[in-house]
């Protein structure tokens, strides 16, 4: 039986107005030599938490943005530990047999993104709910890699805190600028790790379930640019007359720390450079966009403004360099190419009035994690601890035990707490 202990918000601060101060210097994008953004600084800030009387209560954690100003927290630099691939079929792999080579495309292009939406499309089927099984089928893979190295930890303990979606950590990241849609985000405590798996919001599967036509099309020309603009192989060149096939994907699995936080998470990279002296992963890595062409400093503003914090997120977590994005016209073709160096995004942002900065993105994420540290404490795979969040509220959360949402699979619980002198390496 579920046992619920819903948490809502004491705070009552619904305003979006952001009071931030301009002209504060934000890292945002490049590692400093020694792995690490900045040391922590010391100085005192207010917490997140919703304080009731004064002092911090627990129960819910703040989204406003002036609350995370203040020094980049450290951020390691992510390193790679693995891939693995999901084929058409959306089988798993534990390799990289679906990287993509990035074959630079000509600054006015004018690829036709329609071409072979009716056709020559293969779409994943997204009512599908993966949750972590991906990702956990990599660690019973690989668990020598992420083997505690305390001798007496139980044999179901990693070496990590926290294993989830690069995804889920973008959408943590965005969330003191989301305005639009909330999330749920399940978190099972384990061995000692904490597992955080999205559940999807009710408001979300509604609009998944009702798409336009126009909008299912549109969701088709991203994958339809990767096509034009990677190949299989080093040495081949795309076939844009292919068949797209968005079952097929390669992920990255990267660890790193976000201030005390030890992180392991994976995301779907787009390809890489072919260049055999391009830097090892992540640094080779190249993530692909489309974004609707830019005509006005309105638009560029607003790509600015936007875009540029999603994408931003997403590649500056596991630390993938750049972003080719490939603007296209109201028939869905491509007419330019450019590059986004993530390093250099916080520059490009500076000029905008009340525009979305670094720091607070990642001061909110590494408060939300302690946060969840804190509230997460029993150790059990039977155990979720449901957290959710709606745009001009904070975070609350909710308690429930073999329920629905439940999401480590048996198989994991299984194969992660044999002996490992019976584990069978794959
Ligand atoms: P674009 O990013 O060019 O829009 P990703 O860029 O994360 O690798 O995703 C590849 C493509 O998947 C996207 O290309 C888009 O076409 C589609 N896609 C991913 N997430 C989506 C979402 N939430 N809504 C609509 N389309 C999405
Ligand atoms: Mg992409």
């Amino acid at each position: 039986m579920d046992r619920h202990r819903s948490r809502s918000p004491t705070s009552s601060y619904h305003s979006r107005q952001s009071s931030y101060k301009r002209g504060r210097d934000d890292p945002g994008g490049s590692y400093h030599e020694n792995k690490s953004f900045r040391p922590h600084n010391h100085q005192h800030h207010q917490s997140g938490w919703t304080s009731g009387q004064g002092t911090p209560s627990s129960q819910s954690l703040s989204t406003r943005r002036e609350l995370y100003e203040r020094d980049f927290p450290v951020y390691k630099q992510p390193v790679e530990v693995g891939c693995f691939s999901l084929d058409s079929e959306r089988r798993f792999f534990n390799d990289g047999r679906q990287m993509r080579y990035y074959v630079e495309p000509d600054r006015n292009p004018h690829f036709d993104l329609r071409d072979g939406y009716r056709d020559r499309f293969i779409k994943r089927d997204d009512s599908v709910k993966e949750k972590l099984d991906h990702i956990l089928r990599w660690v019973i893979a690989n668990r020598s890699k992420l083997k505690s190295k305390v001798p007496s930890a139980s044999s179901s303990a990693l070496d990590v805190d926290f294993v989830t979606w690069r995804g889920h950590l973008t959408k943590l990241l965005t969330t003191p600028y989301e305005t639009r849609e909330g999330w749920m985000l399940a978190v099972t405590r384990f061995g000692g790790t904490l597992y955080i798996s999205e559940v999807e919001t009710e408001s979300a599967r509604r609009e998944r379930e009702n798409r336009t036509e126009r909008h299912e099309e549109m969701m088709y020309w991203g994958y339809k640019f990767e096509q034009y603009t990677c190949a299989d192989t080093v040495h081949a060149l795309p076939d844009p007359g292919g068949v797209v096939n968005t079952n097929e994907a390669f992920c990255t699995v990267v660890q790193t720390r976000l201030a005390d936080h030890r992180l392991l998470f994976s995301g779907e990279v787009d390809c890489r450079e072919k260049d055999p002296e391009a830097p090892p992963p992540p640094a080779c890595y190249v993530e692909l966009k489309t974004s609707a062409e830019i005509c006005t400093p309105k638009q560029r503003s607003n790509l600015h403004r936007f875009k540029l914090l999603k994408w931003w997120a997403q590649s500056f977590l596991p630390g993938v360099p750049r972003v080719v994005a490939g603007f296209r016209d109201h028939e869905g073709v491509v007419v330019s190419v450019e590059t986004f160096h993530i390093s250099k995004i916080s520059h490009l942002i500076k000029n905008e009035y009340n525009c979305w900065k670094p720091t607070v993105c990642m001061n909110f994420c590494c408060e939300f994690l302690s946060f969840v540290k804190r509230i997460a404490t029993e150790d059990s795979h039977r155990v979720v601890y449901l957290f959710s969040w709606e745009p001009y509220k904070d975070v609350t959360y909710s308690v429930h035990r073999d329920s629905q949402y439940s999401f480590l699979p048996q198989w994991y619980i299984e194969e992660i707490t044999r002996r490992p002198d019976s584990h069978h390496l794959s």
